[in-house]
Order: structure tokens, then sequence, then C-alpha cells
């Protein structure tokens, strides 16, 4: 089944979304989240951390992390998700995985976090955005549906759309460990978090358009529980 909220604006997205993280930490003794990173889940973690709630417990695994990015880069998505996730939430850190980017044998971390991610027995609730070609996490157009975590590359659309966080385009690395369609959909709830009228076209075509690779977001079709929480201005073609 899929669920769909419409909010006012990004307040009240934070605030709907941090309700299911609250809920998923009252029933689950030892919770798994998956986290995301881009900006349409930054009110949810926001609003989070005015909650007060005790987050030691839980264990995160990130969606995905650029390959190649000098150590120590404030653009990688482990130091995303430790500035904006991790710390203001108090995460134990231990508990939290993201892909290694900088490993020597990317391919080979993929595996890795592939498998730890199947021996913590799953996520719980996966908070997931939308790119604005459709793609999940950074499983571009023509993601098989099935893909496991594994090295990809990068969309010229989808570089600069992220060259915001970055000094210029050239730094935008070309490569990456995404966790693949194939993962997300073993968890057992998938919140899907849209702002912004630039995605009410994408968002439209992933929920009502055809389920296939083009894009990779029509898999939430195909999930037994997925929950969308929206802005008016994104669900404005629903
Ligand atoms: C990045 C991330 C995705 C995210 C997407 C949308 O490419 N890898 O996981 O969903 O951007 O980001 P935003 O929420 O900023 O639009």
């Amino acid at each position: 089944t899929l669920a769909l909220y419409t909010v006012p604006d990004a307040a009240g997205l934070g605030a709907l979304g941090a309700s299911f993280v609250e809920v998923l930490l009252r029933d689950r003794p030892e919770p798994v989240l998956g986290l995301a990173t881009g900006s349409s889940p930054v009110p949810v973690y926001r609003h989070l951390a005015t909650r007060g709630l005790d987050l030691s417990r839980v264990r995160a695994f990130a969606l995905d992390e650029y390959v190649g990015l000098p150590a120590g880069s404030e653009q990688s998505y482990a130091a995303v998700i430790d500035r904006e996730v991790v710390r203001p939430l108090g995460l134990d850190p231990g508990r939290v995985a993201v892909p290694d980017g900088g490993a020597e044998d990317p391919a080979q971390a993929a595996d890795a976090f592939e498998r730890r991610l199947e021996q913590s027995g799953g996520v719980d609730l996966q908070l997931l955005g939308i790119g604005h070609n459709g793609h999940l996490a950074f499983n571009e157009p023509g993601s098989p549906l099935d893909s496991r975590t594994r090295v990809e590359r990068l969309s010229e659309t989808t570089r600069r759309a992220n060259a915001r966080f970055f000094p210029s385009l050239t730094e935008v690395p070309r490569f990456c460990i995404t966790q693949g369609l194939g993962t997300i959909r073993r968890a057992r709830h998938l919140l899907l978090l849209v702002r912004g009228k630039g995605k009410a076209g994408i968002l439209e075509r992933a929920l009502t358009g055809p389920v296939d690779a083009d894009c990779p977001a029509s898999i939430l079709q195909l999930h037994p529980r997925v929950t969308v929480i929206a802005d008016e201005a994104a669900a404005s073609g629903l």
C-alpha cells in the first residue's frame, strides 16, 4: 500500500517525517534506520533533533557515497551524515554505516556494505529522496530493478544537480557506491520525502507511470509499504 501525505511546507514535512521515526523507536528494540542525504530529508533530521529522543540504540545505513573524493572531504556523504544526522541526533557513530568511497577497491567496499546490511537483519524504515531524473540513491535511469550495492557512474544531470555543494562542476566525482534498487526494496517500510515544484513531474511519473528502469523510483509501486510525504508544490501533479 502507498500512503500519500501532503504538507504545506518543509516544517510540516519535518514534523510528520520525524513522527514515523519516533514510532519506529517505540516499536523496535533495535531499530534499523536507512538514512538519505540530499536536501529533502534535512527538515526531518532537524525536527528529530528538537524532540530529545534517545537514538543511541539505532543502527543506521546510508544509501550512497561518492567515490574518489579526497580524504576528509566535507562533501562526502559520510561527512554530511556525521554533521547533519549523527552529531545532532546523538547516534552512536559505531552503529552508522556509510559505503566506503575512499576504499582502494570500491567494488569490494560495495559488497562489504551489502553484507553488513544483510547481517543487520535489514532496514526497518528507509528515508528516501527522489532525483530530478527519477533516481533513488544513485540508481540512475537504466539501473536494474533488482540491483544490489555496487559502483556506478553518475549521470551528467546528477553531477550538475549536485554541483551546488562543490566549488565547481569539475570537482563533482564521476563515480559512486550506491545501494541497489533491489537493496532498497528489501527495506520493510519506505518513506519518500519530496519538496518543491521542480519534483512534481517526476513524482507523478514515479507513482502513476509505468514501472521500469527509465524511472528508478517507479519501484515504489512494487513495494508493500510506502509512505510519501510531499509538500503542496511537489504534490501538485498528483
Ligand atoms: C542525491 C542523492 C539522492 C537524493 C537526491 C535528491 O543525488 N544521492 O539520494 O535523493 O540527490 O536530492 P534533493 O533531496 O537535494 O533533491
